[in-house]
């Protein structure tokens, strides 16, 4: 009876034809068979039946099954079946047609994919600056290695940079924070002295992903987490709904520090690390993670678009001047400058029309998205996040930190009645500061 969402049991009947159900049962043998009993009685064939832990109780089962229309006494089944379960409910056709992805709802369920990635460590393209280099491969690999093994609530293991590693960074770190107090956002350049006083930012030194992510989790509870490759668009953005983003800890290629065709560690670092933060920042990045959980593939090649254009290649406006806050733009001293200048587009950050564009992986933006702030970006996908086909919301518990999904009344209820208690609280703060 365990297990998420499984595979079709049973031939699947064409959509036409089928009423599809979902109720919970105790999870004790004999249950299930009672209700294929009901249906088998009055004749109803089944197309379609699956199986996952009840989101309600603990002890339930709860089943989604789809039954033929055309065969059989299906009125009487369904009578039959709301009386012997919990939480029946008829789905309609368009919720029915489409099955939930499975989605983690708390951080360790993270280590589920971990290492369902698309490349992995020594596998470089052949368009690689170290493609032909075995050394650099087998050091790539030793690095990844420590990603592999890593499990959530671990301390990431540290890595001793090498001094050709250290040579590239320094490279880097000395070129790009030439330019941070003119071309970066103010929020970028005020977390920057902090990451230099705390974590050890300065240009003889790579910083190590554990005190970076133990100094994100006291400003916003961000995370890092260690990856060994390229995870899909959908497992990387649920990271970002627990707060967690997935970071390479492996370094580009010395040949050419000043490319990489790929993240890395001098990418996560400089590029995603100082906004990560930025409490607004924080919770905008978190915002398309929460839209990713659960949605469907179209929507994930969206958001991820909506991603690419703010997280990695966002610009916004900043008393009448335009800076940089994407990652990708501020991790390429190139881009960097070109970007805020009037050889390409700018238009205003808007999920609806942004998530459908395409955008070059290997040459400068022809087009940059600007956001007023980082408030109405994520007011901004809080609405475009409606639109997504869910026949649930989510919600992340910062006490639990994990993600809750409501989809019935209580739960409502509940969270109503969470909300009223924080409500009174700031009442009575409002009211002992004077301010009523
Ligand atoms: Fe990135």
């Amino acid at each position: 009876m365990d297990g998420s969402i499984s595979p079709a049991k049973e031939a699947q009947g064409s959509k036409e034809n089928s009423v599809s159900i979902v109720f919970s049962l105790p999870d004790i043998e004999g249950e299930l068979p009672r209700v294929l009993e009901i249906f088998k009685g009055n004749q109803v064939n089944l197309h379609h039946i699956e199986s996952r832990p009840s989101k309600r109780n603990n002890s339930d089962v709860e089943f989604f099954v789809s039954c033929d229309n055309k065969t059989g006494r299906l009125k009487e089944s369904l009578d039959a079946v709301k009386k012997i379960s919990k939480n029946f409910r008829l789905m309609s056709r368009e919720t029915s047609e489409e099955t939930v992805p499975w989605f983690p709802k708390k951080p360790s369920d993270l280590d589920k994919y971990a290492n369902t990635i698309l490349s992995y460590g020594s596998e470089l393209d052949s368009d690689h600056p170290g493609f032909t280099d075995p050394v650099y491969r087998a050091r790539r690999k030793e690095i990844a290695d420590i990603a592999f093994s890593y499990k959530h609530g671990q301390e990431i293991p540290r890595v001793q940079y090498t001094e050709e590693e250290l040579g590239t960074w320094r490279t880097i770190f000395n070129e790009l924070t030439k330019l941070y107090p003119s071309h970066a956002c103010k929020q970028f350049n005020h977390v920057f002295p902090l990451l230099r006083d705390k974590c050890g930012y300065n240009a003889d030194n790579i910083p190590q992903l554990e005190d970076v992510s133990r100094f994100l989790q006291d400003c916003t509870g961000f995370r890092l987490r260690p990856v060994a490759g390229l995870l899909s668009s959908r497992d990387f953005l649920s990271g970002l709904a627990f707060r967690v983003f997935h970071s390479t800890q492996y370094i580009r290629h010395s040949s050419k520090p000043m490319y990489t065709p790929e993240p890395d560690v001098c990418h996560e670092l400089l590029g995603h690390v100082p906004l990560f933060a930025d409490p607004a920042f924080a919770q905008f990045s978190q915002e398309i993670g929460l839209a990713s959980l659960g949605a469907p593939d179209e929507y994930i090649k969206k958001l991820a678009t909506c991603y690419v254009f703010t997280v990695e290649f966002g610009l916004c406006m900043q008393d009448q001047d335009l800076k940089a806050y994407g990652a990708g733009l501020l991790s390429s001293f190139g881009e960097l400058q070109y970007c805020l200048t009037d050889a390409a587009e700018k238009k205003t950050f808007d999920p609806a029309v942004t998530c459908d564009l395409k955008f070059p992986i290997t040459s400068y933006q022809p087009l940059y998205f600007v956001a007023n702030s980082f408030e109405t970006a994520k007011e901004k996908m809080r609405e475009y996040a409606k639109t997504i086909p869910r026949p649930f919301s989510v919600r992340y518990n910062p006490y639990t930190q994990s993600v809750e999904v409501i989809e019935n009344k209580n739960q409502i209820i509940n969270l109503t009645q969470a909300i009223k208690g924080d409500l009174t609280l700031l009442e009575e703060t409002l009211s002992n500061i004077g301010g009523i």
